[in-house]
């Protein structure tokens, strides 16, 4: 081998063992210029090659070229460890910062009553079912004893959707009560029926702190033989002081819906209430089912008796937690919600 190969290969080799060696950045680039600078070893290496003998100059010129790649590999990976290490060697962990909170969601305080409803009912035996939102003109009024001229309609205006029709002919709306809930269980089952029916209902109403088109309400229906008002008064009773404590009571007013015969309207008092300065609140409205609802689901009438009752759950929430307008309710403010 020509003295100057082996020249160039020592340069190579101490570019190589300075490039190693090199304890930081700064040093690195002394080194990047002492060999691979304009006026660097290699480079100087390259400007040799027309001096040599033209049979040398091929495998000289391959070790120039290798050297530099080898130098600019090197280099390169030396580099790149150099600022891995500046990243990791950046801001130290601070073991005194207050952790990171994860935010820890929580039902809606609607929710949270109808859960509660759910399960209070549940103890006493009562099943849960849900019936559609967008429902039809039969669920919500013909089946339950409310043909189109009935003036109960009146009260009950709500949002009618163009299509699609309802197969029987009637329109579709969006419900104004759960009570269309009944006729859907009772047409899938046959007596005993104990169920609960929670769910949301519309109105076209004008809004206000107690009113809005958007509520929601829970229906109840227990179908068997010899139901009784006594039954409808017992199983109220308890749920109320389950609900709100035992200190409730519970008051039944004669009333008129087209689905229940005899009706009754249920107003409440308990102490949340009187402390608020609001002596009875009416809550719920309820009765014994009228022989034409069975007919409807082609339940027996003679065999069959049965109660129901329909509750505003926006108005229990209100009593329970204090709230003052119901528009609260649908806002879904975080500020308020977080104080559920
Ligand atoms: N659906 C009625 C309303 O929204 C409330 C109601 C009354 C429900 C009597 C019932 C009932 O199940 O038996 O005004």
């Amino acid at each position: 081998m020509s003295e100057q190969r082996q020249q160039l290969e020592k340069v190579r080799d101490d570019g190589l063992a300075e490039i190693a060696a090199a304890s930081d950045a700064a040093a690195l680039e002394a080194v990047r210029v002492k060999y691979l600078g304009r006026k660097g070893a290699v480079q100087a290496a390259f400007e040799k090659l027309p001096t040599l003998p033209k049979e040398e100059r091929p495998a000289f010129g391959a070790l120039a070229n290798q050297a530099r790649e080898a130098l600019t590999a090197a280099l390169n990976d030396r580099k790149a460890a150099f600022e891995a290490g500046a990243r990791k060697s950046g801001p130290k962990l601070d073991l005194t910062l207050p952790g990171r909170g994860v935010p820890v969601g929580r039902p809606h305080p609607i929710t949270q009553i109808i859960d509660e409803v759910v399960r209070i009912f549940g103890r006493m035996g009562f099943a849960v079912a849900d019936g559609p939102d967008i429902e039809t003109e039969y669920y919500n009024f013909d089946a339950l004893n409310t043909p189109a001229e009935h003036p109960a309609r009146d009260i009950q205006d709500t949002f009618y959707l163009d299509t699609p029709r309802d197969p029987r002919g009637g329109a579709v709306l969006l419900r104004t009560q759960t009570s269309p809930g009944q006729i859907r269980v009772m047409e899938k089952q046959q007596p005993p029926v104990r169920v609960v029916i929670p769910g949301r209902c519309y109105r076209r109403d004008e809004i206000d702190a107690t009113h809005h088109v958007n509520f929601h309400q829970f229906e109840g229906l227990y179908v068997d033989r010899n139901v009784s008002v006594a039954n409808l008064k017992g199983d109220c009773e308890f749920f109320f002081k389950q609900l709100l404590g035992p200190e409730t009571k519970v008051r039944f007013r004669p009333h008129f819906f087209p689905f229940t015969e005899p009706s009754y309207e249920i107003d409440l008092n308990s102490p949340m209430l009187r402390s608020r300065g609001k002596e009875w609140l009416e809550i719920a409205g309820c009765g014994m089912v009228h022989p034409r609802v069975f007919e409807a689901v082609g339940y027996d009438t003679e065999q069959w008796t049965g109660y129901a009752f329909g509750m505003g759950v926006d108005r229990l929430a209100m009593i329970l937690y204090g709230i003052d307008d119901i528009r609260l309710l649908f806002e879904n403010d975080l500020r308020f919600l977080r104080q559920f």
